[in-house]
């Protein structure tokens, strides 16, 4: 099979992306930056399987949900259970609660963790059907301080990660108790301007009308204006944990925006709900959404545990990132002849011990073509070994940024490279 053909057959699935080594850099450093901020919080990784089993996003995301309706890779295994790619990380982590009793460890239960989701949605910019997500969930903590500080934590890595710009929206969904009058007014109100929305909101007006709220069409959001807001039909505990929660907010000094449509895409959230949007990208402008969601451990069998928590999409979060990528610094290996070759192996191996990137490429070459070829590739230094060199044990290290030579051991010269190193990241 030719490459045009191979091309032309087999390309990446439309909405998955490779992530090339140029790119790569930004992820890994945005991904330590997030593991170092949230463990400075408590917080530890906790690793779940990508597949899952399709009932426990049906139960925990939400019969009613667009994810659960439309946008799951779902499929039968060789064992004819019903498996889901994971279009999200809370369920799993639940999961994982109930199924490990990590209920029993000391309470609040603080995880991490970073990988990719899944979603059949129309790719568009920010949209994708593979895509990757920064997620945080706490466990066993009440106490509306702990939402405010997630909130906190997620800012701290947005200015870690030079985001800037963005804005936090916040409302409370209600509980259990107050939700059910809010959701009959709503539905009364969704039913007398039916005829003004689109075919899908008509549905949600019937089944879940707090989820017209989520749609983009201008019509839908026009009828939607007029709508009855939770905010006034919050019971009085809920109402004193959204006001606590923004006493913590202004604590921390944090700019927020009392939303009261915010009502999130996912069915299981109770009271505090929140989104952080980067409004200058468009539609796809959350970077990171999230909120509490008191009933669904309970609600899969587990103990009486709430939860809190939020995920971040990292392609969103990149396309606004500004993060420095250091330069990257290797020595490159001249060599004249057979001998030689093999000593630079030997002297690659030794420094790579101590630390330091080394490239030793097999080709005979000039010392001329040696040159423009670590020239070509960036090397920092180049270490050169002819035949003086060998019978000396000193080598030759060329700084190809400042043009400098020294002469010396692989100890020597180790020390020279790493302490220019130094001199430069301090
Ligand atoms: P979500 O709002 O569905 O919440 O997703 C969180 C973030 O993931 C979004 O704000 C967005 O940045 C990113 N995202 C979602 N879908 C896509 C997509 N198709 N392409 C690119 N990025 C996307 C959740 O997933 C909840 N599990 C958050 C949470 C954790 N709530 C409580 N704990």
């Amino acid at each position: 099979m030719s490459t045009d053909q191979l091309k032309k057959e087999i390309s990446a699935i439309k909405g998955t992306h490779d992530i090339l080594p140029g790119e790569v850099r930004l992820w890994q450093i945005a991904e330590s930056r997030a593991r170092e901020i949230f463990e400075l919080y408590g917080y530890r990784e906790l690793r779940a399987p990508v597949i899952e089993p399709t009932e426990l996003f049906e139960k925990g995301t939400g019969a009613s949900s667009d994810i659960v309706t439309k946008e799951m890779y779902t499929f039968t295994d060789k064992g004819g259970r019903s498996i889901t790619l994971r279009p999200e990380y809370t369920p799993s982590v639940v999961r994982a609660i109930i199924e490990h009793r990590l209920d029993l460890q000391p309470q609040p239960l603080r995880y991490y963790y970073i990988g990719p989701m899944f979603r059949y949605d129309r790719p568009q910019k920010g949209r994708y059907r593979q895509f990757h997500q920064i997620d945080i969930e706490v466990f066993g903590e009440k106490d509306p301080a702990v939402d405010a500080e997630i909130v906190e934590m997620a800012h701290r890595l947005l200015a870690r990660l030079g985001v800037e710009r963005v804005m936090t929206l916040v409302n409370s969904v209600g509980c259990k108790k107050c939700r059910p009058a809010y959701g009959q007014e709503l539905r009364k109100a969704a039913l007398a301007v039916k005829d003004r929305l689109c075919p899908d909101c008509q549905r949600k007006a019937e089944v879940n009308p707090l989820r017209i709220f989520d749609c983009k069409n201008e019509a839908c959001r026009e009828a939607a204006s007029g709508f009855p807001l939770i905010t006034d039909f919050l019971c009085p505990e809920c109402r004193e944990h959204f006001q606590k929660f923004r006493e913590y907010l202004d604590l921390y000094r944090l700019e927020y925006r009392v939303e009261p449509t915010l009502v999130r895409g996912l069915d299981y959230y109770t009271r505090t709900a929140f989104e952080i949007v980067a409004e200058h990208l468009g539609a796809q402008s959350a970077i990171c959404g999230g909120g509490r969601y008191d009933d669904m451990v309970k609600e899969f069998g587990g103990p009486d545990l709430c939860g809190i928590g939020f995920a971040m999409g990292v392609e969103r979060l990149l396309s606004v990132a500004r993060i420095q990528i250091p330069e990257t610094s290797f020595v490159y290996f001249a060599y004249l002849g057979q001998e030689a070759k093999k000593e630079c192996l030997r002297l690659a191996r030794a420094l790579r011990s101590e630390g330091i990137e080394s490239l030793v490429e097999f080709k005979d070459r000039r010392m001329k073509d040696h040159f423009s070829r670590a020239n070509k590739l960036g090397a920092e230094w180049v270490l050169i070994v002819g035949e003086d060199e060998l019978r000396k044990g000193k080598f030759q290290l060329k700084d190809m940024v400042n043009s400098r030579q020294f002469e010396g051991s692989v100890l020597e010269l180790a020390a020279i490279i790493k302490g220019k190193k130094i001199l430069e990241t301090t």
